[in-house]
């Protein structure tokens, strides 16, 4: 499809509104400097990337068109394979937790006995809870607990405890209402153990809001019995080997943060998550897990937090952010977060997988390719006509596309 076809496309299948249609084609023109200038402080412009569709993704038996805001060549064109070839055997089955999040107060300069300061918090635990939610609506404190800290830091600063709140922020991201809680509740918990909280603030390894997603994939499409073979030791590599699940573990935030780049969701905070649930059994690993099946199929799964929302935050107001969210057609952020599992386990068996046969240079040249020929000044059907040329004889460098492009305008003239 060219732009327009595609658009044309989503305009009936995401059943976007003409003002839809120029949010995409002409960003500039609903978000421009002032919003910027609102939305951070210094603000001196915008930063464009490309903005795409992932075709092809069948979730828990639903259709879905992924939108991607990502620089790198490959990712989406990677992605729609692999959930094409996931669709054969079903496609995405996939499973979120409830939007538990947990918010931290960290307590210091304790009296003598910690645990009877312990005691006096979990007693008063009820009315905590009341305190947190006294001012909020839409999130909800539905649970408190405290840990005895260790101190490990080189500076030995005593004994702490650090009071937690199980927050149920529904649809919501929920940082800024945990936030607030966590402050609300301060006070009290001072005059209740007469110890000094430090830091209020949200966890962003959100262990209670895990999601995880499960796909199989035909092992004739993948290339044989062969190539199944070769990315099960892609996987045992991943596994075993940190400097390895560094790298695997990018190809799948590949998919990931693309699409939650163009939802407007944290990525930072997902990052994070992603990367310590990685490491929680002591040593980082894969997040994927990837086994053969009885008929010799590969099967895949992702588990990992993930704390997104689908109200608050820039999702409410970002014009582009918004109809990226109408293209994916979900409700809630549990809908969102399968998604998002989804898309990670699907690129990630698209890089090991084209790790595991071919490389990923070939894929990766071709459309490298094109970008040279375009700095290099080809415009239209030139682009690919010098792409291919510079592909074909593994020259892919700017002298060489111009000098192709010079002899190109020699012989039209
Ligand atoms: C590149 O952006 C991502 C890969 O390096 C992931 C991987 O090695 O699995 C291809």
């Amino acid at each position: 499809m060219n732009h327009q076809q595609r658009l044309h496309y989503l305009k009936k299948t995401a059943a976007l509104s003409n003002r839809d249609i120029t949010v995409i084609q002409n960003p500039s023109s609903v978000f421009n400097f002032d919003d910027a200038n609102r939305m951070i402080e210094n603000a001196i412009g915008m930063l464009i990337l490309p903005l795409g569709i992932a075709t092809n993704f069948v979730i828990n038996g639903k259709e879905y068109v992924l939108p991607m805001a990502i620089e790198e060549p490959s990712i989406i064109a990677a992605s729609s394979k692999a959930a094409k070839i996931a669709k054969i055997k079903g496609g995405f089955t996939a499973q979120a937790d409830r939007s538990l999040m947990i918010g931290q107060v960290q307590l210091v300069s304790l009296p003598a006995s910690v645990e009877s300061a312990k005691k006096k918090i979990l007693f008063n635990k009820e009315h905590l809870l009341n305190l947190a939610n006294s001012k909020s609506k839409s999130v909800i404190a539905k649970d408190l607990g405290v840990r005895r800290i260790h101190d490990k830091s080189q500076n030995k600063m005593g004994e702490m405890l650090v009071v937690e709140l199980i927050i149920d922020t529904l649809d919501a991201m929920g940082a800024n209402a945990i936030n607030t809680m966590c402050e609300i509740i301060s006070p009290r918990i001072e005059e209740l153990t007469e110890g000094k909280a430090i830091l209020k603030i949200l966890s962003n390894y959100a262990t209670r809001r895990l999601v995880r997603c499960r796909a199989i994939f035909d092992k004739s499409e993948l290339g044989g019995e062969q190539i199944v073979k070769r990315i099960l030791y892609a996987y045992a590599f991943a596994y075993s080997d940190t400097y390895r699940a560094v790298t695997h573990n990018k190809g799948i935030m590949n998919g990931i943060d693309a699409v939650a780049l163009a939802t407007g969701q944290d990525f930072r905070a997902i990052e994070a998550g992603a990367h310590a649930y990685a490491a929680r059994d002591g040593t980082y690993r894969s997040l994927t897990k990837w086994y053969k099946t009885k008929d010799g199929d590969l099967a895949g799964e992702i588990e990992l937090p993930m704390a997104v929302g689908t109200v608050g935050g820039i999702v409410s107001v970002h014009p582009i952010v918004k109809v990226a969210l109408k293209i994916l057609n979900v409700k809630t952020s549990q809908d969102l977060a399968m998604v998002l599992s989804a898309s990670g386990l699907a690129q990630n068996l698209a890089a090991i997988r084209a790790l595991a046969s071919e490389g990923i240079q070939r894929g990766h040249m071709k459309l490298h390719a094109r970008n040279i020929a375009t700095v290099a000044g080809a415009e239209g059907d030139l682009i690919d006509i010098v792409a291919n040329r510079i592909a074909a004889e593994n020259n892919i460098n700017i002298n060489r596309a111009k000098e192709i492009l010079e002899s190109l305008s020699r012989k039209t003239k």
